[in-house]
């Protein structure tokens, strides 16, 4: 299987080698040991290499060589610009975000006050400075941060720009408006349209908007993401009205973060799942899913329940009840639920929504990719921001046993990489970007937990972005590389 590429330099000559690895692909297939040459930020041989010189060798005996994982569902937007060095990401072997989920992204917004809800989760007013897609593509040239970046445009940040208020149907000339600014994204290279139905700023958008909205998409090869409206007991409801839109649009649907939430709602996803499957005979369907029981954005009235535990991660008038339960507020207060939550908002939180069944069924679907939704402005974020990838890794594949290891990388790299159209991304492959995690997959594990999120995965002991180190395992350590690049959608422009 040794070939090489003979682009440039010496054929046998390369800056890193990396022999006797476990060469995970990202395709699905099974190990194979073998040795990897990465030239100029390229893959440039994969196979036995015992002739080979480098720059630097690298032993990987009994260690995973895999793609980068990519994360199919983010809220880093204003992060890789404020935050480059990404070291949640990055440290649990992260090589490419995926921003602009759930409706809200940094660009292109132009804010008339506070980021309304939930785009404060992305940060202050002050992180917001890109009206156009096309500035926030030059912010994050001019950061560069340690790991690529593709970006979605939310319905909720167009919304934004041009309603003067949120809680009905934008008319038609607003929605000419947003149709505008999101064609101006899609020409500078964005993936596509994400909506966040659920959530009272776009919850009065009937479906009608979104309809219209999402046409521009297909001539450009975008697709079309969805916080559903729905992710309890009305959730086949929003599958279908997810279906619809990228049906009228003409492009694919992922749907963000699937789940079965809520006690009464418990035991539905295979129900949901054969939604899907369903969808599927007749159009593009995707999901994405963090490897979580527990949810976790804004305090939201309409999510307080009794029935599980709610964690206050944040609270702007109330920032003192960070990090205790609801449940103990309310009683401190003497009050009950609804109302201790109502004053503690702004607030941020953790549900602890979701059976283990439903979110076992849900990862090891096929259509199912890994996206962390982390939180990284929350001051205690849901451990998902640190740890979801290591987490399928050690706990859902080697521990729980529900998919193999090799299917555990497919999820994280090539079926992203295929399904949002990153080009030469995602495959241990000759040719191919050198975005790659070396990882011992006996020791492999999250350390973040919900009451000590913020610690890196134990397992990970190197990771390249773009052919350069980026992060050393052994010291737990970023370098100064931030070889990280804004990727445009490279599907090409189909006629419609
Ligand atoms: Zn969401
Ligand atoms: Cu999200």
């Amino acid at each position: 299987m040794t070939s090489t590429l003979q682009s440039s330099g010496s054929p046998r000559h390369c800056d890193i080698l990396i022999r006797h690895a476990l060469v995970i692909d990202g395709s699905g297939a099974e190990p194979v040991q073998a040795d990897v040459a990465v030239r100029n930020g390229r893959i440039v041989a994969v196979g036995q290499l015992a002739g080979w010189q480098a720059e630097q060798e690298i032993d990987g005996t009994a260690r995973v060589l895999s793609p980068g994982f990519i994360d199919a569902h983010t809220h880093d937007d204003t992060n890789v610009i404020r935050t480059p060095e990404m070291f949640p990401k990055l440290s649990q072997g992260v090589t490419t975000v995926v921003v602009g989920n759930c409706g809200i992204s940094a660009a292109p917004v132009t804010l008339k006050g506070d980021p309304p809800d939930p785009m404060n989760l992305l940060g202050q007013s002050t992180a917001f400075s890109y009206p156009t897609f096309a500035s926030y593509v030059a912010a994050i040239g001019a950061a560069r941060p340690s790991v690529n970046v593709a970006a979605l445009v939310g319905h909720t940040a167009l919304r934004n720009n041009h309603m003067d208020r949120l809680d009905r149907a934008a008319s038609d000339a607003e929605i000419v408006g947003m149709r505008e600014q999101l064609t101006e994204a899609l020409e500078h290279g964005a993936l596509g349209l994400s909506t966040g139905l659920a959530y009272g700023n776009a919850i009065n958008a009937p479906t009608e908007e979104v309809l219209a909205l999402a046409e521009p998409l297909a001539e450009f090869g975008g697709l079309y993401a969805t916080h559903l409206r729905s992710e309890f007991a009305d959730i086949l409801n929003a599958m279908d009205e997810a279906f619809r839109i990228g049906k009228h649009a003409r492009v694919p649907v992922v749907i963000s973060h699937l789940k079965c939430a809520g006690v009464e709602n418990w035991g539905r996803s295979s129900e949901v799942l054969r939604a899907l499957e369903a969808a599927s005979r007749h159009q593009h369907v995707g999901c994405d899913c963090y490897p979580y029981t527990a949810s976790s954005s804004t305090l939201d009235l309409k999510q307080v329940t009794a029935d599980y535990d709610i964690q206050v991660t944040w609270s702007e008038p109330h920032p003192e009840q960070g990090g205790k339960m609801l449940k103990q507020i309310a009683a401190d207060w003497g009050v009950d639920l609804h109302a201790a939550a109502a004053r503690l908002m702004p607030a941020g939180a953790v549900y602890h929504c979701m059976s283990d069944d439903d979110v076992n069924r849900i990862l090891s679907h096929p259509a199912t990719v890994v996206g962390s939704d982390g939180l990284p402005n929350d001051p205690l974020p849901h451990p998902r921001l640190w740890g979801a990838f290591p987490r399928v890794l050690g706990y859902y594949s080697r521990e729980q046993k529900l998919f193999s290891l090799a299917t555990a990388v497919h999820k994280m790299t090539g079926l992203s990489a295929q399904r949002f159209g990153l080009e030469q991304r995602g495959f241990v492959r000759e040719g191919y970007h050198a975005d790659l995690v070396l990882f011992d997959p006996e020791t492999i594990r999250d350390a973040a937990s919900f009451t000590d999120p913020m610690q890196p995965a134990h397992g990970i002991e190197a990771v390249w972005v773009n052919g350069q180190l980026a992060y050393r395992g052994q010291d737990k350590q970023s370098t100064s590389a931030r070889a990280g690049r804004f990727l445009a959608r490279t599907v090409q422009k189909t006629s419609a």
